[in-house]
């Protein structure tokens, strides 16, 4: 099959959105360039036809940053550092260790393979990409909460870390057009269904608190690592983000209280989870599933989703597409 041609967006002035919509990368540019995410190996190509399509020379594109290094955020690093050895990859120190350990190349080829896989049944690409000699996911630099990413003409990301969906994540927020880089901070959301799959894999207690923290810092668009570019006021995604992952979470707690086998009420999650369109393995998302519910029994009784009633009041009236009126970065 033939592989769909996917055309790269413009979100604003200095910003594009690239790869495929179920696994964008986005390119932010300054008087240099950053790519936000690490893609996968099946999009590294289209990525970089993208670059070319915009008339963007590579050389000015000098970093890679990574929201963090689960398998289907890192992919196309070593593909489009073979190809532009100049790039600098950055992140966390959390997921800088962990990119290093001696199992992660091996436990990432087979993932990125069943990313391929997906990605042919969408028609996104005619083939898997060739196998590489070597595969360098060394990170450059480690950045951390507080620091600055000034990429010149204005363009300056500041970095949160956001751990929760996995202990190394980190969001960026830039200050000239307030756009928010969260990764999966907020768990897997399908805008055209307004749906979102809660995902505190590494723990639901900073799941929540990194959603809270967040709430404080004025944004206008949020830049997912699933399903692309959502616009509007952030506190609003953030707000029904900690009320959806309230309204999981007390869900599985109930089906466990009534004495729901463990068993069923994964199968019965992971099988939502996959008519909302596959972005992993039937088996993955049941073993993510099932991670969340051992979260969930281990939190049960603590108080992880009250916001300040005040600010939870403005993220829920906050559908408006104006200016923040007051931001941190201000
Ligand atoms: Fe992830």
């Amino acid at each position: 099959m033939k592989e769909k041609i996917q055309q790269p967006i413009a979100v604003t002035p200095h910003l594009f959105q690239l790869g495929v919509p179920s696994f964008p990368v986005y390119l932010s540019m300054g008087a240099e360039g950053m790519i936000i995410e690490g893609g996968t190996g099946a999009t590294a190509d289209i990525i970089v036809t993208q670059i070319d399509m915009l008339g963007i020379d590579p050389a000015q594109i000098k970093s890679i940053c990574l929201t963090h290094t689960h398998l289907d955020h890192v992919g196309a690093v070593p593909r489009l550092r073979r190809l532009w050895p100049h790039l600098k990859v950055l992140a966390g120190s959390i997921g800088a260790e962990f990119l290093q350990k001696d199992t992660f190349v091996q436990e990432f080829l087979p993932g990125d393979r069943m990313i391929g896989e997906i990605l042919m049944g969408q028609g996104s690409i005619a083939a898997q990409p060739f196998p590489l000699d070597e595969y360098n996911f060394t990170v450059d630099s480690i950045i951390a909460e507080g620091d600055k990413i000034d990429l010149g003409a204005g363009i300056v990301w500041h970095v949160f870390h956001t751990p929760g969906h996995s202990p190394c994540h980190i969001s960026l927020v830039e200050e000239k057009e307030h756009t928010m880089g969260i990764g999966d901070m907020t768990g897997y959301f399908d805008p055209s269904l307004d749906v979102f799959w809660p995902n505190y894999f590494s723990s639901l207690e900073d799941y929540c608190n990194s959603i809270k923290k967040m709430t404080s810092v004025r944004a206008i668009r949020g830049l997912l690592s699933h399903n692309g570019v959502i616009e509007g006021d952030m506190r609003r995604h953030l707000g029904k983000a900690l009320l959806a992952t309230e309204t999981y979470h007390h869900e599985l707690l109930r089906r466990l209280e009534q004495g729901d086998d463990k068993e069923r009420i994964c199968t019965d999650k992971a099988d939502w989870v996959c008519s909302l369109g596959a972005l992993a393995s039937y088996k993955v998302i049941h073993f993510l599933c099932k991670l969340m519910l051992k979260h969930s029994a281990a939190a049960r009784g603590k108080d992880l989703f009250r916001l300040h009633q005040a600010a939870m009041h403005e993220c829920l009236e906050s559908g408006g597409m104006g200016m923040p009126s007051a931001s941190r970065l201000d």
